[in-house]
């Protein structure tokens, strides 16, 4: 069978049958060739190569890495690495943020499937991972805003969940709120759409604007939703919030209450603006992802009519004028992607891919703008211009 992997995935004894990017000079003498040792792998890994294609036919398969990845040595090892200071880097930290997105989203997956069919559910099942989601922002407060990107059309209603309480949670820091409360939101967050679990694929995957009487029928997975939320017990008002009024607008011309203002807590206004933002910057089976920065805007530009300005006004500042997995221009001419944001807002660590002046693609590496004085970031960039898929980066 052929396959997709991530390079990170990679194993010796795996085959690989092309290397899925064709615009780098990779070191290999031929695109197919079996991985015998770790110096393929490191190649590979140097090449800036984020995934090839594996026939495992010829091969090991992926599953089968799993289970040795698994092994006790390598869990020995794998101690061993994160205890050094390397996990800090950019990749180590995307790479635990990926796995955590991974696992969070078959956790709703399950949590989803287990309400579509009436079974009773725990928000003890949720805490775990509602913990892990504040851990990682607290060690690196944009991880997961860059490895949202990495949304796919099918899975997208789970991974939309994830995302909305990773970028909770980092707003919610940002803001003050405790350690704890963070957690409920992350609850929050994970379960806020968990009413589209009884709205028919067809309305909920339709790859086109919804009719009016189908828009009817998608409202309703708040009071679904609501309805779930009464057989979960002990449930904090905090995560209430986030579930019940994420479509609210200020205005008033939200559902399903139309409560206008102040009558929307703040946690439900947070959840709002953190909600379409995360829906404007995924790929969607009707559109493609807007960018981070245009995203931003629209939402400046729909306040304070639907959202709350001030709020909205916090919410740019929490991620930046460049956020994680937007594209830049630098003065150079190189386009790169914003991996970490730093501390000087206009100064984040960046990728380099792309030499628009020269029009070819580099081989990936990162720069600290902070550590620089010969590049600094000219102006936002589009991905689709340099034909750059910038999930493939994370
Ligand atoms: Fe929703």
């Amino acid at each position: 069978m052929i396959k997709k992997v991530a390079s990170n995935e990679l194993i010796v004894g795996m085959f690989v049958h092309d290397i899925n990017a064709s615009w780098i000079s990779h070191p290999f003498l031929k695109r197919q060739f079996a991985i015998t040792s770790a110096i393929d792998l490191e190649k590979i890994k140097r090449a800036g190569i984020r995934s090839v294609i594996i026939d495992t036919k010829k091969g090991l398969d992926i599953v089968q890495a799993v289970e040795m990845s698994d092994s006790p040595k390598s869990k020995k090892e794998d101690t061993k690495k994160k205890s050094k200071k390397t996990s800090r880097s950019i990749d180590g930290e995307l790479q635990g943020a990926k796995k955590l997105f991974k696992e969070a989203t078959s956790v709703i997956r399950n949590l989803m499937e287990d309400a579509r069919s009436g079974k009773k559910l725990k928000a003890a099942t949720l805490e775990p991972v509602a913990e892990r989601i504040v851990q990682t922002v607290l060690r690196n407060h944009h991880a997961l805003t860059g490895i949202s990107r990495i949304k796919t059309k099918d899975e997208y209603t789970f991974m939309h969940c994830i995302s909305v309480a990773g970028l909770l949670v980092s707003f919610a820091k940002q803001k003050g709120y405790t350690d704890e409360q963070c957690q409920k939101l992350a609850v929050g967050g994970m379960i806020h759409d968990i009413g589209k679990t009884l709205i028919p694929d067809s309305i909920l995957n339709k790859p086109a604007k919804l009719s009016d009487d189908e828009f009817k029928v998608m409202k309703h997975h708040i009071s679904i939703g609501q309805a779930i939320l009464e057989k979960i017990p002990d449930l904090d008002k905090l995560s209430v919030d986030v579930i019940t009024m994420h479509h609210e607008r200020m205005d008033g011309s939200g559902y399903p209450f139309g409560l206008k203002g102040a009558q929307i807590s703040e946690v439900g206004r947070m959840a709002a603006i953190v909600d379409v933002y995360d829906a404007l910057t995924s790929v969607r089976c009707y559109k493609e992802a807007w960018e981070p920065t245009q995203a931003l805007k629209k939402l400046l530009e729909w306040s304070p009519a639907r959202y709350d300005k001030k709020l909205v006004g916090e919410f740019v500042r929490c991620l930046g004028i460049y956020p994680v997995g937007s594209l830049v221009q630098l003065r150079s001419g190189r386009i790169g992607i914003v991996m970490k944001a730093g501390k000087d807002l206009l100064k984040p660590q960046v990728r380099i891919v792309y030499n628009a002046k020269h029009a070819h693609y580099e081989m990936p590496r990162d720069i600290d703008l902070a550590r620089t004085q010969t590049e600094e970031i000219q102006s936002a960039a589009v991905p689709a211009k340099y034909q750059l898929d910038v999930s493939e980066f994370f």
